[in-house]
């Protein structure tokens, strides 16, 4: 949900094309967050600062700049400051003027990046219109800049980063920002609640500290109120009383700093990084990085320092290879990216599984009163495909949610549950919302998530990451099977010391075991479900029936086919299909069945009949030895058998493929599909 990207170089020479080079690509490295239009900031001459934004994907951004004759590209700079947006619109339209940066005036002397979303930014608006501010965009981020420049007209002797703590005490919603401006050349401050940023460090020598301390800007809390009183009257500023503040690389030497919204854009210049909290303020001045902190924490458990920490990513990772799209490299990559989720956890040899995140909180987990999983999208249909199993091997209720609603209701929660959070980003601001409604409520939080350091990560007790590696394309695929893996991991240990349960624990183990195998299998139907595809890209919409094991597997199968395509589709439980969607069909509506052969195989074939009753001409994805259902339909996808709680992983990829071969037929964009965004950061 928009993409942050700046650079800032010191004392390390780069030429304008350089720079715009790296800004560009830093945002088409965060396009998969929000594609709708894009802009940078950089310096126009040693006063002035250009701003150039653009409709469309970053690409458009590129040429308009590139075609642009009246940039000397050559021009040189020891110090500069670049700051770049790709957005997914929530306040105005997709437009040129919409875009980010936004800026203070027409002189461009602030210009900001904004992710999130404010909720006082009318408020606000209204307060600057008083003092005969004009706003040119339908924004909400406008008012940042507009505000600033307010305070530097009314306290010109205040620093950029005082500024902007003032001005980002006076912000409510979520938001991620990156600032820089004409009258501090060569300084960016960044500062963020609730929408994620990253700092990156490159520097030529080695870092003699892998800490930077927090200097702890106010000592009371207490919001100034700075648009009541239209001046500073309460803002108590504190300025730094650190005279030794400690600076982790030698000073006056060579530094660039890159800030982004998360690690993908930052990872091909530096594995160095600072994750940085909420109410940080993060500032640059003569090449020196200082955090400074506007809010102490309640429970008085303030760090000293924040850590620089040292990815783990490979730029390969982030690469599409030989492949079309990310989406596509991502399905392909399920057979290695679920060996990563078990690795080093699983003993196939003795049977015995251990969840290093959580290992400790498992006695607690054992006696709480019930289990909540809670997401969203693709991550709250793992929860579907899994509760089945968590509450055969853990003997415990299990309650699933979908974020929004979960909150909607103000679902009562106690300090005995135990509430898991599903969220391939970590970042996803529904989820998050649910997390800290159910912490304030003391329950203990697990985190599920594929973003190390994201901010679910962060603010959850304990949790496990299931490792897929960076997944890109906005639909998502190979976290799905990973997020399933993950929760069956842990029935798994939950239910270890039971005797009762060796047996089937075994199979499950087992079964795992084959997985990656068994999922190559499944890939080389790739051909054939291109064949299905022909036959049903100009349909209007498609309905998906499954049962059981398999019911999450069709909801998951039809989100990819609207995602993807923007065709109609549904997920059925073969169960329903009496009440209601039967009087959908005939003999021209499109249908795909799964049948396997579980506990629910004749309820399904029970169904399979009542849609062939009415005309229709099921696609089947069936088990291969299972030459019975095979019959039923000229049209069958034959996947390998496995143990019941694993089949749905088998059953929704050649969903996946179907999906992608439908968006790449009707020449859709398959890794940026229209309105969506990867990481949904606003409520
Ligand atoms: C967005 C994405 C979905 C994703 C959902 C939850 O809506 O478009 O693909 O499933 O967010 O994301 P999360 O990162 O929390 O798993």
């Amino acid at each position: 949900m928009c993409g942050i990207f700046a650079y800032l170089n010191y004392l390390e020479p780069k030429s304008r094309r350089e720079i715009l080079e790296l800004l560009i690509k830093g945002l088409q490295r965060l396009e998969y967050r929000g594609y709708d239009s894009s802009g940078v900031a950089f310096d126009q001459n040693e006063s002035n600062i250009e701003i150039i934004r653009c409709k469309g994907k970053v690409q458009a951004l590129a040429d308009t700049i590139w075609n642009r004759d009246d940039i000397d590209l050559d021009h040189q700079y020891q110090i500069h400051v670049g700051i770049a947006h790709t957005r997914w619109a929530t306040h105005g339209a997709p437009s040129d003027l919409n875009s980010h940066p936004q800026r203070s005036d027409d002189n461009n002397e602030f210009v900001v990046v904004h992710n999130g979303i404010l909720t006082n930014y009318k408020d606000i608006k209204k307060f600057l219109e008083k003092k005969n501010y004009t706003f040119e965009s339908e924004t909400d981020t406008e008012v940042i800049v507009k505000l600033i420049k307010h305070l530097h007209e009314t306290h010109p002797k205040m620093k950029f980063r005082e500024l902007v703590e003032q001005v980002s005490q006076q912000l409510e919603g979520a938001f991620a920002i990156v600032l820089k401006s004409k009258h501090f050349p060569g300084e960016c401050v960044a500062t963020r609640r609730g929408s994620p940023l990253l700092v990156g460090i490159k520097t030529k020598t080695n870092l003699v500290s892998d800490h930077i301390p927090i200097i702890y800007s106010n000592k009371d809390t207490h919001r100034s109120n700075l648009m009541k009183t239209n001046s500073l009257v309460g803002a108590k500023l504190a300025r730094s009383n650190s005279t030794t503040e400690f600076v982790p690389y030698d000073e006056g030497k060579v530094v660039e700093y890159l800030f982004a919204s998360d690690a993908s854009a930052i990872i091909e210049h530096t594995n160095r990084v600072i994750f940085l909290e909420d109410y940080d303020v993060a500032s640059i001045e003569d090449g020196r990085l200082t955090i400074h902190r506007i809010k102490r924490n309640l429970d008085g458990g303030d760090s000293l320092t924040r850590e620089i920490m040292t990815l783990k990513m490979e730029i390969q990772q982030i690469m599409k290879g030989n492949y079309s799209s990310f989406m596509q490299k991502e399905i392909f990559e399920q057979p290695e990216s679920v060996i990563n989720t078990m690795r080093g956890r699983i003993n196939f040899d003795n049977e015995t599984i251990v969840l290093g995140g959580i290992k400790e909180f498992i006695p607690e987990i054992k006696r709480c009163r019930r289990l909540l999983l809670i997401g969203c999208g693709t991550s709250y249909h793992s929860i579907i495909a899994t509760r089945q199993i968590l509450e055969e091997l853990t003997e415990l209720p299990v309650m699933i949610e979908l974020a929004s609603d979960f909150l909607d209701r103000n679902t009562p929660i106690f300090r005995d549950d135990v509430c898991f959070f599903v969220s391939q980003s970590g970042e996803t601001a529904d989820t998050l919302m649910a997390l800290r409604y159910c912490k304030q409520r003391s329950a203990l939080i697990v985190g599920i998530t594929n973003t190390v350091g994201s901010s679910i990560c962060r603010e959850s007790h304990c949790g496990v990451h299931i490792n897929a590696g960076p997944e890109i394309g906005v639909a998502s695929t190979k976290a799905y099977t990973s997020q399933v893996i993950s929760l069956v991991m842990f029935a798994l240990v939950m239910s270890e010391d039971r005797i009762s349960m060796r047996p089937r624990r075994s199979e499950i183990i087992q079964g795992l075991k084959k997985l990656p195998e068994q999922i190559k299998q499944v890939l080389n139907l790739d051909q054939q479900v291109l064949e299905m595809s022909k036959e049903l890209y100009q349909q209007k919409s498609l309905l998906l029936m499954g049962r059981g094991w398999n019911y999450s597997t069709v909801l998951e199968g039809a989100l990819k086919i609207k995602e993807l395509t923007y065709m109609h589709s549904e997920g059925i439980l073969a169960g329903e299909l009496k009440h209601g969607p039967l009087a959908l069909i005939d003999d021209r509506m499109p249908v795909l069945t799964v049948v396997t052969r579980d506990s629910v195989y004749p309820k399904c074939m029970n169904a399979l009949q009542q849609v062939m009753a009415r005309g229709a001409h099921p696609i089947l994805i069936a088990e291969e030895d299972d030459l019975e259902t095979q019959k039923y339909s000229k049209r069958v996808l034959l996947i390998p058998h496995t143990v019941d709680c694993l089949q749905g992983i088998l059953s929704v990829i050649p969903m996946q493929l179907l999906s992608y071969h439908i968006a790449v037929l009707k020449k859709c964009d398959v890794d940026c599909p229209r309105n969506l965004a990867k990481s949904v950061t606003v409520e």
